[in-house]
């Protein structure tokens, strides 16, 4: 009986996190990254693989964004080996577990199209100047976020510069937990559902 109720409280408790604290991705972001490695694949380059630093970075300057017109590009700046200048850039790093050394050869890439429509993003990243960056054998790595209107990706490489590897400390240890327990209501809502 009480084995019973335990696991009543646990289908419950699952379904309400499952329902309203859980995003583990997003539709837009997965479109755009295959359709940034169908256009790589198209010029012969290299597939770039997910980077979980890049990916927490494009969140967390998308998050800076949004809110903003389209028109603002206030504090984007795509030009690899320059910082974004947002004033709290540091601080976003910090959150992300990341060194300015580690992210300096990286791109970061904003981009506003509003609803997200995804054919759009995506020729806004291979038909702009941006696509200097993809078209660029250097980069191994990406990471997207987005919010609202806005979606933004960041490229990465394999020098140390551009690595994207965290910061020293034991952090990641947390993250580790987070994708565990993300994973594991994924797992628990699959079997709800079916
Ligand atoms: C990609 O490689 C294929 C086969 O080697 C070649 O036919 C094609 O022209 C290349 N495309 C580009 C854009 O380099
Ligand atoms: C543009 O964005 C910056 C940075 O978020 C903000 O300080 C500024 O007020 C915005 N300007 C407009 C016109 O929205
Ligand atoms: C980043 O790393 C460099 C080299 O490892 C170190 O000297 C610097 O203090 C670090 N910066 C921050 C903000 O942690
Ligand atoms: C994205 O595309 C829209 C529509 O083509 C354009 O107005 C906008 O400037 C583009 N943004 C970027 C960052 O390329
Ligand atoms: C990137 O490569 C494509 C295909 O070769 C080309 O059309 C485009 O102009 C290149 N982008 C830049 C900024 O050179």
């Amino acid at each position: 009986m009480a084995f019973f109720h335990f696991s009543l409280v646990f289908f419950i408790s699952s379904i309400l996190l499952f329902n309203h604290s859980v995003k583990c991705d997003n539709d837009e972001e997965d479109v755009l990254f295959q359709g940034v490695n169908e256009y790589r694949a198209s010029l012969n380059l290299t597939t770039l693989t997910k980077n979980e630093n890049a990916n927490c970075l494009a969140e967390q300057i998308a998050d800076q964004f949004k809110n903003q017109p389209c028109t603002n590009t206030t504090g984007a700046n795509t030009v690899p080996g320059t910082e974004p200048q947002f004033a709290n850039y540091p601080e976003l790093l910090t959150k992300c577990h990341l060194n300015i050394s580690n992210t300096r050869d990286g791109s970061i890439m904003p981009a506003c199209v509003p609803g997200l429509v995804p054919g759009i993003v995506l020729t806004n990243f291979t038909k702009s100047l941006y696509s200097q960056n993809l078209n660029d054998t250097k980069f191994t790595g990406i990471g997207i976020g987005s919010e609202d209107n806005w979606i933004v990706v960041v490229l990465t490489t394999t020098t140390s510069d551009g690595s994207f590897l965290p910061d020293t400390s034991g952090a990641n240890f947390i993250s580790t937990i987070g994708l565990v327990y993300c994973l594991m209501l994924l797992l628990v809502g699959n079997i709800i559902m079916f």
